[in-house]
C-alpha cells in the first residue's frame, strides 16, 4: 500500500513538516465553511492507500473534531485501504469520566465516532490519560513529547532543580521527565472549580531554595500552571520557573491577569498550531519527527520504538 499523508486544516505547517521528513508530499484537503457553520470537506482518489490524517482537534475544538470525523469518513469512501487518524493533540481526553451525576463521559462519545467514522488506528502524543486508549476500540499508538521536551529542558536545570507536578494528574508524567532528567519531583494538589478556576490545597515536597520546573500534559488557560507556581514560590522555591508541557493551548481568559506572572520560560511543543501570546517567553519545540517515525514505523509495520508512551 502507498503511503498518503493528508493534512486538515488545523496545522498545515505540521502536516508539511511531517512529509519533509517522510518524503511525501501531503495533501491538504478542502474544507469549506458554509454559511451556517456547516463544515464540507473533499478528498482525493486514494485508491486503496495506507493513509495517515493529520488533525490536532485543538481550538476551536468543535471545528477541529468535527473536520477530522469528516475527513475519515471521506478517505473511506474513497477506498482507502487503511486509515490512520493522527491527532497530535486529542480534545475531549479530559472528559474521560464522569465527574459529577448528569455528566456525559464525551472522550468516549469522541472515540466511537472516529472509530465509527472509519479510522482504523489513532495515534495521539500525551493525551490527558493514557487510559484514554480504552475508550477505542480500534488500536491506540500513544507517543510521548516528554524526551523532547526533556532535552530542550537540559539547558534550564541545574542541580537543586526539582519537577513539578501541577496536580495529581501529573503525577506519573513528572515521573517521567524526573527519570529522564535525573530529578525528583514535588507533588502540588489542586481542586478545579471551573474551566478557569483552581485551587491549591497542598504542595507535598520540599521546594525551599530549589529551581522549579512545573510540568504538564497541557496549559489550556494557564490557571494550573500559575496556581501551581504562586504556591511554590509561597513555600520558598527561587523565583526563575520554568514550565513544559506538551500541548499549548494558551486560550485567552478575559478579565484574567498576566497568563504567565512570574515564569521565566515556557516550554510547549507544536502539537497545535502554536499561539503567540504577547510577553510569555514561549519555547516552541517540533514533534514532526516523533511523528512522522511514528508514521513510517505504522507503514512499515514495525514494532513499537522505546519512546512510545506506556505509563
Ligand atoms: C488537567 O488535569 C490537565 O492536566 C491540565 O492541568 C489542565 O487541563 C490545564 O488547564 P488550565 O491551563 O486551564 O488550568
Amino acid at each position: 500500500m502507498t503511503l498518503s499523508l493528508l493534512s486538515g486544516s488545523a496545522h498545515t505547517r505540521l502536516g508539511q513538516e511531517i512529509g519533509e521528513i517522510l518524503g511525501v508530499m501531503p495533501t491538504v484537503c478542502e474544507v469549506e465553511r458554509f454559511p451556517d457553520g456547516e463544515l464540507q470537506v473533499k478528498v482525493g482518489p486514494l485508491n486503496d492507500g495506507d493513509v495517515y490524517i493529520v488533525q490536532p482537534t485543538g481550538p476551536p475544538v468543535n471545528d477541529h473534531m468535527v473536520e477530522l470525523l469528516l475527513l475519515i469518513d471521506a478517505c473511506r469512501r474513497e477506498s482507502a485501504g487503511r486509515i490512520t487518524a493522527v491527532i497530535p493533540y486529542l480534545g475531549y481526553a479530559r472528559q474521560d469520566r464522569r465527574t459529577a451525576s448528569g455528566q456525559s463521559v464525551a472522550a468516549q462519545v469522541f472515540a466511537r465516532a472516529i472509530t465509527t467514522s472509519g479510522a482504523d488506528r489513532v495515534v495521539v502524543v500525551d493525551p490527558h490519560t493514557p487510559a484514554v486508549e480504552t475508550l477505542f476500540d480500534v488500536p491506540v499508538e500513544l507517543l510521548t513529547a516528554v524526551p523532547v521536551l526533556a532535552r530542550a529542558l537540559e539547558k534550564h536545570i541545574g542541580e537543586d532543580t526539582v519537577i513539578v507536578a501541577p496536580d495529581l494528574g501529573a503525577v506519573k508524567l513528572a515521573e517521567h521527565y524526573g527519570s529522564v532528567l535525573g530529578r525528583t519531583g514535588v507533588i502540588v494538589r489542586k481542586t478545579r472549580h471551573s474551566g478557569t478556576e483552581v485551587s491549591v490545597e497542598e504542595v507535598v515536597g520540599d521546594v525551599v531554595g530549589r529551581h522549579v520546573v512545573i510540568v504538564d500534559d497541557m496549559i489550556s488557560t494557564g490557571a494550573t500552571v500559575r496556581a501551581a507556581a504562586g504556591a511554590v514560590l509561597e513555600r520558598g522555591a527561587l523565583p526563575d520557573l520554568v514550565v513544559a508541557a506538551t500541548h499549548g493551548l494558551l486560550v485567552s481568559t478575559e478579565n484574567e491577569g498576566p497568563i504567565f506572572p512570574n515564569i521565566q520560560h515556557v516550554l510547549v511543543t507544536d502539537s497545535v498550531a502554536a499561539r503567540p501570546i504577547p510577553g510569555v517567553p514561549l519555547e516552541v519545540v517540533s514533534i514532526a519527527s516523533l511523528l512522522a517515525d511514528g508514521i513510517d514505523r505504522l507503514h512499515q509495520r514495525r514494532p513499537p520504538a522505546d519512546q512510545a508512551m506506556r505509563r
